[in-house]
């Protein structure tokens, strides 16, 4: 990873604010940052309407305390992709956080879809539990609590689609993972965020790319309410002989 972008001229005003809002809650004993957007969601979002939630989220993402939820800038393009799948699909996303993604995927599904959200910080996922049923959509959305690596060892079934959205170097070796343990199949969509040069997973990168296995595309954004320039991966997962020939 590249982090040292985040001291550039262009990345310093948001790197500064976002270390000053940091100190700043750590001196005062501030709640985590996920629970205090739990706890403004719960006071100005409409309850059972996703967008107001998402909506809600992202004004205390600007106003407050930023958020590195995927956002309204790159979110639409996850929520098109969703918003393709069959009825009946799973989703899997690795890095919950306040759930903001999940009800964002989840509102896009077809009938009878689900979404499985495995994050590793516990207060992120009573945040993330507390937003998704101030959205109404508990009944569509499981959390489960524990390292990716971990949880995806004890997964079955398959997905029709995979948000990549947690610690950016577990992002080859947990999909090799998810390969071996046969939860994608072929034509199952995998989406990988922050994949732009600050974060740069180059390892990933190269891996779905390069490998044979993958038809790979990459999309521009920003990061999350930020100008700072970020970028998608999406690729479709093509494990037979016909893709490797090609
Ligand atoms: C970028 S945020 C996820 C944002 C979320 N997908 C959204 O758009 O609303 C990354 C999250 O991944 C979680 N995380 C990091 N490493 C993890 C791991 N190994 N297993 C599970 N969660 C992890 C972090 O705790 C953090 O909450």
């Amino acid at each position: 990873m590249h982090l040292w972008r985040f001291l550039l001229p262009s990345a310093l005003g948001f790197t500064a604010r976002n270390a000053g809002h940091a100190l700043i809650d750590k001196i005062s004993g501030a709640p985590a940052r996920t629970t205090q957007a739990a706890k403004f969601a719960s006071l100005h979002a409409q309850p059972g309407d996703p967008e107001d939630v998402l909506r809600t989220l992202d004004r205390f993402a600007m106003e407050k305390r930023w958020l590195m939820s995927v956002g309204p800038e790159k979110g639409p393009l996850i929520e098109e992709l969703a918003g393709r799948l069959p009825p009946e699909a799973r989703v899997l996303e690795l890095g919950a956080y306040c759930g903001y993604s999940s009800i964002l995927i989840a509102r896009a599904l077809g009938p009878g879809s689900t979404v499985v959200s495995v994050e590793v910080n516990a207060d992120a996922v009573s945040s993330a539990r507390a937003n998704v049923e101030l959205a109404g959509l508990s009944g569509q959305i499981t959390f489960l609590h524990g390292p990716s690596t971990d949880i995806i060892s004890q997964l079955d079934g398959t997905f029709d689609l995979v948000f990549l959205d947690h610690w950016k170097d577990l992002y080859k070796t947990d999909l090799q993972l998810i390969e071996k343990r046969k939860l994608i199949r072929r034509g199952s969509i995998v989406v990988a965020d922050n994949v732009g040069k600050i974060f740069s997973p180059d390892d990933y990168l190269d891996y779905v790319r390069n490998n044979g296995q993958y038809r790979s595309e990459n999309r521009a954004g920003t990061i999350e309410y930020t100008s700072l320039p970020d970028a998608v991966e999406i690729s479709q997962y093509n494990p037979q002989p016909d893709s490797v020939s090609r």
